[in-house]
């Protein structure tokens, strides 16, 4: 498949007189799907390859939570990636991870690694048996073509390390990567610009953030039953309870309603990149022909080709 370069076209709007928003509404709700995954990991995958144009740039999204260690303990041995940024956030339990920069230790709780495989990396991710409940995500974000073959990085954050946000009202937010309230996450310079806040919301209290026109806006939620929005149009569509997700529609502000139990939520958001998507298992590229080729040096052994280590701990 050749390569597709589209025109650009440029919208000049005007900006709204006032500092009046639009409310983002739902525009559709996830689910999950069972799915083995690794060596025979069950997970709930939330999002994948067919919903890809919709969700650019994020490409996956894996919830892993389960108390019956057979569930997870196969784990990820060793695999390749290329292209793409693998964000791995423990809510409970530990992961032990290794990769071919050099680096390797434990995901904890509250932990987050967000992995820039660019031009290839091989790792393997193992999580350990936990009493209770094993709990955490693997979300993909997707690599502009121009960084696809980049030098891979790494940053493993401390759950310490990762500013916590206490509203008036009793939430909290904790800010991986974007801003909340001026707090700025100690996730930076990643090419789609993303935002990833852990945000809890007290029982019917309300949750409200300008997310910029034109950004891919998501939530999963982790504990609670909310309201995803305020258009009666989304009735049905709008209520989402633990496990499931829901992608916004247009516009530039989320507002989101605790429920009765309150309610936890994953909001993440993120430049579209526009670009053509070309994806083989963990390898995700622009053509075809870069799949292949990725396969090839597989094969020979010349996929790694940086081994220079990029650490921020
Ligand atoms: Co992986």
């Amino acid at each position: 498949m050749g390569e597709q370069i589209r025109p650009v076209t440029r919208k000049f709007i005007e900006p709204p007189p006032s500092t009046s928003s639009i409310v983002r509404p739902v525009a559709r709700k996830f689910e999950g799907a069972e799915t083995l995954e690794g060596a025979g990991v069950r997970l709930r995958r939330m999002f994948s390859g067919n919903e890809v144009p919709l969700l650019d740039p994020f490409l996956l999204l894996d919830n892993f939570g389960s108390s019956n260690p057979a569930d997870y303990l196969a784990g990820f041995p060793w695999h390749p990636h290329r292209g793409i940024e693998t964000v791995t956030y423990m809510l409970n339990g530990e992961v032990a991870h290794e990769d071919s920069l050099g680096n390797g230790g434990r995901i904890g709780s509250g932990d987050v690694q967000w992995m820039s495989a660019g031009s290839g990396i091989l790792h393997q991710e193992m999580p350990q048996r936990t009493e209770g409940q094993l709990a955490g995500f693997q979300l993909w974000v997707n690599l502009p073509r121009r960084l696809k073959m980049e030098v891979p990085a790494y940053r493993g954050l401390r759950a310490n390390g990762i500013p916590v946000v206490k509203t008036p009202d009793g939430g909290v937010v904790k800010v991986v990567a974007g801003t909340f309230d001026g707090v700025k996450g100690p996730v930076r310079e990643i090419p789609v610009d993303p935002t990833y806040l852990d945000v809890t919301v007290p029982k019917e209290s309300e949750f409200s953030l300008p997310v910029p026109a034109g950004q891919t806006v998501f939530a999963q939620t982790v504990d609670g039953t909310g309201r995803f929005d305020a258009h009666p149009t989304t009735r049905g569509l709008s209520t989402a309870s633990a496990g499931e997700a829901v992608l916004f529609g247009e516009g530039d502000r989320v507002q989101i309603q605790a429920g009765g139990e309150g309610l936890r939520f994953l909001l993440v958001a993120g430049r579209p990149l526009h670009e053509p998507v070309a994806w083989y298992g963990p390898i995700v590229m622009n053509t075809q022909s870069e799949i292949l080729e990725a396969a090839r040096e597989l094969q020979r052994g010349t996929f790694i080709r940086s081994p220079r280590v990029v650490r921020e701990e």
